[in-house]
C-alpha cells in the first residue's frame, strides 16, 4: 500500500481526495507527496535530481540557480501521432485529431497505469492556469511520478497551496494524470530520464475535462497545464462557455505619446513567435516600447462592455533554445540568465550552456545534449533542435506591468502569420471579422529543414491550432465566427509573412526588430487612425503608410513584398477548397461564401495585385 502523506489542512475537496486515493491504488506509488509550491521544495527537488543524475547544476557564477537536464533520445518532443481526443463520438473530434472510443481508451490506460508508479513517489501538483483567483483562470491537479515535471510546473504555472483555498470544498478542477511509465523494482537503480520506450499516450477526454498522459516526461507531453489543459481542454471549455483558448502570444505596444495597444498573434512553430513577443523596436523608433504578456497561449474572454480581454494562462516560458541569441532575442537571453531549467542543450567546460545560434563562434569543445564530447566540426548538433529553456516570465525585462491583471488586457487586433517564401504579402488587413476568420483558417506554413517531411512542403495550420484544437476544427471555425457576431466592435484581423524570398533564396525582409514597422501600421489601423487602401485581397499599406525612419528600404524593395500574382492567389483558393472538403460536414457556410467572394474579386483584378503608389 502506498504511504499517503496526509493532505494539507486547506485541501477540503472530497472529490479530489477520493480521486487521489483511487489513483494511488491503481498506480501503487511508494509515497504520495503533496507539493506546496515553495522555493524550499523546489530547491530540495532540484538537489535530489542532481544526486540522481537527472540534473546537472550549472556554474552559479554564470547561471545562478540553473540546471541542465538531458532527456532520453527517444523522448525529445511532442508526439502528435500519440495524442488523442477521446470525445464520446468520433465526429466531435473531427478529422484533424486522433480519436479512440473513450471507454476503450480508459480500459487501455487503466491497464497501463496499473502499478506504473511502483517504487516511485507520486507528486500531487495543484496549479492554476492564469493568476490565482482570476475569473478567467482555471485549476488543474496533476498527479505525476516525475520530479522534473514538478519543478517545471512550478515555473510554468502558479503552483502550490493557495490553489486549495481557491478550490474550497467543491471548486472545479481538471484532473491530469501523468506517469513516465517505468515502475521501479526494489533495489533497481533508476535511469536519469525514465520514459517508456514502447508506449506513449497523450489523451484528452473533452466532455469529462480530463487528461491522462503515459510514457513521456518531455514538454507538452508531460507538463499537462500547457498544450493539454490550456489549449486542447480549454478550447472545448471556451466553445461551451463563450470564450477562446488560442495558440497566441500577447504583446502591448506603447507609442511615444503613451497610447497602449494590445495585440494577440498566432504563428505556427518555427515562425519566430517568441522573438515577436519580445521584440526590441529598431533604430528610428525611439520612444516606442513593446511589452510582453505571453509568448505561447492566450485565453480570451468578452468583458461586460463587449471588449475582448486576454490573459496569459502560463507563468513561464518553455522556449526553443536554438537560434536564440543576444542578436535575435536579447530579452529571452536575459530571461534565462538565472533560475532556469535547460533541457537538451550543450554544456560548456566552464559549466554554462550553449546551443546552435547562441554565438557566431562556437565554443572549442563542449558536451553535447546526448552527453558525448563535441567539437565544432564533429558533424553532430550540440543542442537538440527542440531543446528548451524553462524560465519564469517575471524575469523577462519587457514583461508587461499588467501581465498578471486578473481581468486580462484588451485585445485590439489579431495577427496571423505563416512561413511562405512567395505569394503571401508582408501584411494585409481583412475587410471584416468573417473575412479575417477565413484568412486565419487558411493559414499555413512551409516546413523547415528541422521538421519532418520535405523542406518547402506546406502544412495547413488553421489559426496555428492544428495540433491543439480539442474538438472538430470546423466547429472551432464556427465558434470564431459566432464570437465576432457577439462583439460590438471586434478586433481587427491581419495576415503577415516575414519570410518572402527572392529567386536566389535570399530573404527579402530583414524581420526581427524591423517587424515593428508592420506592427506600428497594424496598431494604427486597429486604433482607427492608420491609412490603407482596398485591394482584391484586403486592405494594404502603401509605401508611404509604413514608417521607414532609420531604415534604408526602397519603394521597389517594398513592392516586391507586396506584389502578388493573381493566378497564384487564385490557385490558393483551390487548396483552400481541398482543405475545406475534409471538414465538409460541419464547415460554416460563411467560408464557402468568403471563398466565392475572393475568387470573384480576383477574377476582376489586374494580373499583379499590389497597393497603388
Ligand atoms: C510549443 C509548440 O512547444 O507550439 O510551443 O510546439
Ligand atoms: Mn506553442
Amino acid at each position: 500500500m502506498p504511504v499517503l502523506l496526509s493532505p494539507p489542512r486547506n485541501c477540503q475537496h472530497q472529490t479530489i481526495l477520493d480521486w487521489i486515493t483511487r489513483v494511488s491504488e491503481l498506480c501503487q506509488p511508494e509515497h504520495v507527496y503533496w507539493c506546496d509550491g515553495s522555493q524550499q521544495e523546489y530547491d530540495r527537488l532540484c538537489q535530489q535530481m542532481v544526486e540522481a543524475g537527472t540534473f546537472i547544476r550549472l556554474n552559479p557564477e554564470k547561471r545562478p540557480n540553473s540546471f541542465l537536464a538531458r532527456s532520453h533520445p527517444d523522448d525529445v518532443a511532442r508526439v502528435e501521432d500519440r495524442t488523442f481526443i477521446c470525445s464520446r463520438f468520433e465526429k466531435d473530434a473531427g478529422p484533424t485529431n486522433n480519436w479512440m472510443d473513450p471507454k476503450e481508451m480508459r480500459d487501455k490506460l487503466t491497464g497501463l497505469f496499473q502499478g506504473s508508479m511502483r517504487g516511485r513517489t507520486m507528486y500531487v501538483v495543484p496549479f492554476s492556469m492564469g493568476p490565482i483567483g482570476s475569473h478567467i483562470s482555471r485549476i488543474g491537479i496533476q498527479l505525476s511520478d516525475s520530479p522534473y515535471v514538478v519543478v517545471n510546473m512550478k515555473i510554468m504555472t502558479r503552483m502550490g497551496s493557495a490553489v486549495w483555498d481557491v478550490l474550497g470544498q467543491n471548486g472545479e478542477f481538471v484532473p491530469c494524470l501523468h506517469s513516465v511509465g517505468v515502475p521501479l523494482n526494489s533495489g533497481e537503480i533508476d535511469a536519469p530520464w525514465p520514459c517508456n520506450h514502447n508506449q506513449k499516450y497523450i489523451v484528452h477526454f473533452p466532455e469529462d475535462r480530463e487528461i491522462w498522459s503515459y510514457g513521456s516526461g518531455y514538454g507538452g507531453n508531460a507538463l499537462l497545464g500547457k498544450k493539454c489543459l490550456a489549449l486542447r481542454i480549454a478550447s472545448a471549455m471556451g466553445r461551451d462557455e463563450g470564450w477562446m483558448a488560442e495558440h497566441m502570444l500577447i504583446l502591448g505596444v506603447e507609442s511615444p505619446q503613451g497610447e497602449k495597444t494590445y495585440v494577440a498573434a498566432a504563428f505556427p512553430s518555427a515562425c519566430g513567435k517568441t522573438n515577436f513577443a519580445m521584440m526590441i523596436p529598431p533604430k528610428g523608433f525611439e520612444g516606442w516600447k513593446i511589452f510582453t504578456v505571453g509568448d505561447d497561449i492566450a485565453w480570451i474572454k468578452p468583458s461586460p462592455s463587449g471588449a475582448l480581454h486576454a490573459i496569459n494562462p502560463e507563468a513561464g516560458f518553455f522556449g526553443v533554445a536554438p537560434g536564440t541569441s543576444y542578436e535575435s532575442n536579447s530579452m529571452a537571453m536575459e530571461t534565462c540568465a538565472k533560475n532556469t531549467i535547460f533541457t537538451n542543450v550543450g554544456l560548456t567546460p566552464d559549466g554554462d550552456v550553449w546551443w546552435e545560434g547562441m554565438t557566431d563562434i562556437p565554443p572549442e569543445k563542449l558536451v553535447d545534449w546526448t552527453g558525448q564530447d563535441w567539437t565544432p566540426g564533429c558533424g553532430r548538433k550540440a543542442a537538440h533542435p527542440n531543446s528548451r529553456f524553462t524560465a519564469p516570465a517575471s524575469q523577462c525585462p519587457t514583461i508587461d506591468p499588467a501581465w498578471e491583471d486578473p481581468d486580462g488586457v484588451p485585445i485590439k487586433a489579431f495577427i496571423f502569420g505563416g512561413r511562405a517564401s512567395q505569394n503571401q504579402p508582408l501584411v494585409y488587413q481583412s475587410f471584416n471579422w468573417g473575412h479575417g476568420v477565413y484568412l486565419a483558417a487558411t493559414l499555413g506554413s512551409e516546413k523547415t529543414a528541422a521538421a519532418a517531411g520535405k523542406t518547402g512542403d506546406f502544412r495547413r495550420d488553421p489559426m496555428a491550432m492544428l495540433p491543439f484544437c480539442g474538438y472538430h476544427m470546423a466547429e472551432y471555425f464556427d465558434h470564431w465566427l459566432s464570437m465576432g457576431r457577439k462583439l460590438p466592435e471586434p478586433p481587427r484581423i491581419f495576415r503577415v509573412n516575414w519570410f518572402l524570398k527572392d529567386e536566389g533564396g535570399q530573404f527579402l525582409w530583414p524581420g526581427y526588430g524591423q517587424n515593428m514597422r508592420v506592427l506600428k501600421w497594424i496598431v494604427e489601423r486597429a486604433q482607427g487612425h492608420g491609412y490603407g487602401v482596398e485591394t482584391p485581397i484586403g486592405w494594404m499599406p502603401r509605401y508611404r503608410d509604413l514608417d521607414w525612419t532609420g531604415l534604408d528600404y526602397t519603394h521597389d524593395q517594398f513592392n516586391r513584398l507586396m506584389t502578388m500574382d493573381r493566378e497564384a492567389f487564385k490557385m490558393q483558393t483551390v487548396a483552400h477548397e481541398q482543405f475545406f472538403l475534409t471538414l465538409k460536414d460541419k464547415l460554416p457556410l460563411d467560408f464557402l461564401m468568403e471563398k466565392e467572394l475572393l475568387v470573384s474579386r480576383l477574377w476582376r483584378s489586374p494580373a499583379q495585385i499590389h497597393p497603388p503608389k
